[in-house]
C-alpha cells in the first residue's frame, strides 16, 4: 500500500499535467482567436482593396481629391434605386464635388437581381456602370460583364438630354441601346435601372453630395 508522501506526489504530479493541458488549451484557444481575428481583418482590408480598384475604374485617382471609401452616404430609394439601402460614395476635388458613385443599384434581370455600380458625373453624365453581382444565363446574359463584353461601356457620357429621355430604351424597343441576340431581357433591366438611377440623382445631386444629416441617411421623397 502506497503511504501518504508517495500519494501527494502522485497528486501533485496529476495536477501539474492538468495545470499544463489547461494553460496549452488556453494557449491554443487565444491563438485560433487571434488567427480568426486575423484572417477577419485581412478579408475585410481585401474587400476595401477590391471596391476601391472598382470605385477608381469609374472615377480616376487622378480625378479626385478625396477617400471615396470614407465619404459615403446611404440612400434609401428602393423605387429608384432597386435596393433597400443603397451607399453612394461621392469624389470631390478642390472645386467640389465631381462625381457619386451608387452601389449597389439592381436591376431586375431574366434570372433575378442584377447588382450595378453607377458612377453619375456632376453634369449629369453617366462616368460609368459596372456589373457587382448577377445570375444571367452563360452565354445569354452575361455579356453585361466587362471582362466578357464592353457593352456595359456604352453608357459612359450618356445622359437624361443625349440619349433623350425616350430613346433610353434597347434598340428593339426603339431605342439606342444595343441588345443580345436573344438575350433582351437582360440590358433592357440596365438601361432601365441606370436611367432611373440619372433621374434619381437629376432631383437629389445637393442632397446626395450635402455632408452629414443627423443621421446620415436619405430617404425616398419623390
Ligand atoms: C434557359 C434560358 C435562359 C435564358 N437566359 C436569358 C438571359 O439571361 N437573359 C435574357 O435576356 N434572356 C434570356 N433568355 C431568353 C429570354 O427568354 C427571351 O427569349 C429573350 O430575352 C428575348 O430576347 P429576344 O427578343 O432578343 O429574343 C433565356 C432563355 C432560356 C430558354
Amino acid at each position: 500500500m502506497p503511504d501518504l508522501s508517495q500519494l501527494r506526489r502522485k497528486w501533485s504530479g496529476l495536477a501539474k499535467a492538468a495545470g499544463a493541458l489547461t494553460l496549452f488549451a488556453l494557449l491554443g484557444a487565444i491563438l485560433v482567436g487571434l488567427g480568426y481575428q486575423n484572417a477577419i481583418e485581412r478579408i475585410k482590408s481585401n474587400e476595401r482593396e477590391a471596391l476601391l480598384h472598382q470605385l477608381l475604374e469609374i472615377v480616376p485617382r487622378e480625378q479626385c481629391d478625396n477617400n471615396m471609401l470614407t465619404d459615403t452616404r446611404i440612400i434609401q430609394a428602393p423605387d429608384h434605386l432597386g435596393s433597400e439601402q443603397t451607399t453612394v460614395y461621392r469624389a470631390r476635388t478642390e472645386n467640389g464635388p465631381f462625381a457619386a458613385i451608387f452601389s449597389p443599384v439592381i436591376a431586375s434581370g431574366y434570372n433575378g437581381a442584377i447588382h450595378l455600380l453607377v458612377g453619375i458625373n456632376t453634369n449629369g453624365s453617366i462616368a460609368g456602370v459596372r456589373v457587382l453581382k448577377h445570375r444571367e444565363t452563360p452565354g445569354l446574359g452575361d455579356k453585361i460583364e466587362i471582362e466578357r463584353d464592353p457593352w456595359v461601356l456604352d453608357f459612359d457620357g450618356a445622359s437624361l438630354l443625349k440619349p433623350k429621355p425616350d430613346d433610353w430604351r434597347v434598340e428593339r424597343d426603339g431605342g439606342v441601346f444595343d441588345q443580345f441576340t436573344g438575350a433582351t431581357i437582360t440590358p433592357r433591366a440596365i438601361v432601365l435601372a441606370v436611367k432611373k438611377a440619372l433621374e434619381y440623382f437629376q432631383k437629389n445631386q445637393e442632397r446626395v453630395f450635402s455632408v452629414g444629416e443627423s443621421d446620415d441617411r436619405l430617404t425616398e421623397d419623390w
